[in-house]
């Protein structure tokens, strides 16, 4: 039987940190080999917020590698950057025209990031989860892998594409979310109420994919706790649960038996291996990622195949919305 499909992408802002890894990356890994996969640097996405051209391009060639370096296997799957598959734009705009204004007014991503950013609150960041449900959609997606901040924009791609199979016929596929149970919302390391962001001022809010070892291991000691000493999740510790969940999540072992090894031990021991497990974790990704960068040729060829399959499979998608709805068949 043919596999399913997978769709999922990161924005290239900020740099990639353990958030996205135990969000998003770790999560594609493990599905990559059941599921076709789709994993796609979306620079578009990175449009609406002002960008340094020369930065961007550094910055999209180095997510790309760190894709392949975390285990995404590019035989199998397909990994390209958004912009070198031009069907994303086009079904984001005949999407447009089928989304209502209510809906786009609801995301309350958009009500923060043009909280953030109010001197340049453009369109794009207010139709940016429709070119979402494009990427998706033009896939026949069965499913999304993502972490929970993403699952309001998923509810969105299924409402865009259920209007639009009731208007005219069965045209997508109405994706479901992948949201792992233990780590889907990795919290800031020195404001643990808020989510870890690849974007914060401060860098010592996320550990980087790429930190060195001894930053990881500074990070990791500066990291807001509360005032009692006890390893446990329990509600107000939101500091200790952060680390007892990116703890769990790099070890894959429960949270009480975590909890256990660290009965009568201080916050200081368990920052410390906390530190250790990440350290150990990306020690292998960091590896690579060294060795592929000194490999570009073998890299460009991966993101030139892989886009050219995704425009052509796309494709198929795209003829099909043009006839639905009643535009004249290409020469
Ligand atoms: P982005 O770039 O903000 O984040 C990339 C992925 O990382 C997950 N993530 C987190 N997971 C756990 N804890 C956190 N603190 C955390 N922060 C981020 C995100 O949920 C996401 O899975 N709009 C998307 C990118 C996108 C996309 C898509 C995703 C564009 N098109 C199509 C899936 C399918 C975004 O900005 O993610």
């Amino acid at each position: 039987m043919d596999k399913k499909m997978i769709f999922s992408g990161i924005q290239p802002s900020g740099c990639l940190t353990v958030a996205n890894y135990i969000g998003a990356l770790k999560n594609w890994v493990k599905l990559q080999h059941e599921y076709h996969c789709c994993f796609s640097v979306v620079d578009l996405h990175a449009m609406t917020v002002r960008q340094d051209p020369k930065e961007l391009r550094k910055r999209c060639m180095e997510f790309l590698v760190q894709y392949l370096a975390c285990g995404i296997d590019p035989v199998e799957n397909m990994i390209f950057f958004q912009s070198h598959v031009t069907t994303h734009s086009e079904l984001a705009w005949i999407l447009n025209c089928s989304t209502y204004m209510g809906e786009l007014q609801r995301m309350t991503q958009f009500k923060d990031k043009s909280a953030k950013n109010e001197d340049n609150i453009n369109a794009g960041l207010f139709t940016y989860p429709v070119l979402m449900a494009a990427d998706i959609l033009l896939y026949q997606t069965d499913l999304v892998p993502v972490g929970v901040d993403q699952k309001q924009h998923l509810e969105l791609a299924r409402d865009i594409a259920g209007r639009f199979n009731g208007i005219y016929g069965d045209t997508f596929k109405v994706p479901e979310p992948y949201i792992a149970e233990v780590g889907a919302k990795i919290m800031s390391l020195q404001a643990p109420e808020k989510k870890m962001s690849k974007s914060d001022d401060n860098p010592n809010a996320y550990i980087a994919l790429l930190d060195a070892p001894d930053v990881i291991v500074r990070k990791l000691k500066r990291a807001v706790t509360d005032s009692d000493s006890l390893v446990k999740f329990a509600e107000g510790k939101d500091g200790i649960n952060n680390l007892l969940t990116i703890y769990a999540s790099f070890t894959g072992e429960k949270i009480e038996a975590i909890e256990a090894r660290f009965d009568g031990k201080g916050y200081g021991d368990f920052k410390l291996a906390v530190a250790e497990v990440i350290v150990e974790g990306l020690r292998p990704v960091r590896e690579k990622y060294e060795d592929l960068m000194q490999n570009k040729d073998y890299v460009h060829k991966i993101y030139t195949e892989s886009a050219q399959k995704a425009q052509a499979i796309s494709m198929r998608t795209m003829k099909k919305v043009y006839k639905k709805i009643g535009f004249v068949e290409r020469g």
